[in-house]
């Protein structure tokens, strides 16, 4: 943190110098130097102002985002609870959050101990060190409280109050209140393993420029309470499972397709697929990772989140593709 603001006063000194160049350079005598000299250091006047306005913002996004104070309440563990935290952490959590195997990538096995570098890993490293936590007791939830977890799941905010720059760019903050207690009861019950790598955010400067000039998307606010529509086979609850099962983390909000940013391409908008197909069809294909054409889905589409959902689940979500979003 301390390095992007320092670099960010360098940069705004830097736009200042710029200006007074510009100003010195209209006022020259010369016709030549007013003209070029003019041009030139307004150009990078402009060019350095940008990049201190869109780094401010992404400084003052990432570092003060303005936390809301954690609600007041705990998670009480029943067994209930402690269930359905098991099912949704195992869903989609572990898919970032298990630990890292011999190829870099999360084992989607326990231990949930983290330490997954996503933009390392994925191509876009320039941004900065994003290391997925330790979801264990043995890391720094231990010294969460559950009010503390429940923040970062749905502000996405950290103990520190500063942005968890990822999650914000999760559908996490649509997980139910009752959800987010279940998960937190789960993870309470887990063995503690500890992590050797740093965890969290190390934005670098010109991530922070990239996120502040929205590249990334804008994270979404959170509501105070979210309350998850009635369980059952309908399209309205299956946008609720889209957005536990990460699909709208990745196709877009409506699961209609999203655009390239610098974290990745394009991602297709499945519904036109989906919807030739039958629901045993959609079944096997996302139980199997293999489309009805013979083609299997590439790497960059995790299809085994999608296998472990309950068949009452993947109807619903069929429901829901199947349905005007
Ligand atoms: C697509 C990858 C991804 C998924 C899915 C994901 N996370 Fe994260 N999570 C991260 C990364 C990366 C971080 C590190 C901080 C950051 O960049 O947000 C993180 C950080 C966290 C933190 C610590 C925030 C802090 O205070 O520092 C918690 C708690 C957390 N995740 C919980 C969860 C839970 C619970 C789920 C499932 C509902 C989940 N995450 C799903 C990638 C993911
Ligand atoms: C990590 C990002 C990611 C997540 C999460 C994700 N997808 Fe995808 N999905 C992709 C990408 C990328 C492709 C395109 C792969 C390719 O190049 O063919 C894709 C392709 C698909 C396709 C095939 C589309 C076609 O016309 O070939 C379907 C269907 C699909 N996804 C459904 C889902 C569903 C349902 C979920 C939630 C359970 C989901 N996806 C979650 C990234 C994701």
């Amino acid at each position: 943190m301390l390095t992007n603001i320092l670099i960010w006063v360098v940069v705004l000194l830097l736009t200042v110098a710029a200006g007074g160049l510009t100003w010195r350079a209209v006022r020259a005598q010369r016709r030549w130097v007013k003209i070029a000299g003019g041009i030139g250091a307004g150009l990078l006047t402009l060019l350095l102002a940008a990049l201190t306005f869109f780094g401010g913002k992404g400084i003052q996004m990432a570092y003060f985002p303005g936390a809301p104070e954690p609600p007041r309440l705990v998670a009480e563990g029943t067994p209930e609870q402690i269930a359905r935290g098991d099912y949704l952490v195992n869903l989609n959590c572990i898919g970032c959050h298990s630990a890292v195997g011999a190829e870099g990538m999360p084992t989607e096995e326990h231990p949930l101990n983290g330490g997954w570098n996503i933009s390392q890993a994925e191509g876009f490293g320039f941004v900065g060190d994003l290391v997925a936590e330790n979801l264990t007791p043995g890391g720094k939830l231990a010294n969460y409280t559950d009010a503390e977890i429940f923040r970062v799941m749905r502000h996405r905010v950290t103990k520190e109050g500063h942005l968890s720059v990822f999650m914000s760019l999760l559908p996490v903050n649509e997980y139910s209140d009752d959800d987010v207690l279940s998960i937190i009861a789960y993870l309470r019950t887990l063995s503690p393993v500890e992590q050797s790598v740093v965890t969290g955010d190390k934005l670098s400067f010109l991530g922070g420029i990239m996120f502040g000039a929205g590249m990334f998307g804008t994270p979404a606010e959170g509501a105070p309470t979210v309350t998850a529509p009635p369980q059952g086979v309908t399209a309205e609850y299956g946008k609720y499972v889209a957005t536990f099962a990460e699909c709208r983390g990745c196709h877009g909000p409506n699961v209609t397709g999203a655009p390239a940013s610098p974290a990745g391409p394009a991602v297709p908008n499945p519904r036109p697929l989906v919807g030739t197909l039958t629901f045993e069809q959609f079944q096997t294909m996302m139980q199997t990772g293999v489309k009805p054409d013979g083609n299997p889905f590439p790497d960059t589409m995790p299809w085994t989140i999608a296998s472990r959902l309950t068949d009452d689940d993947l109807a619903a979500l069929y429901a829901y593709l199947t349905t005007e979003p």
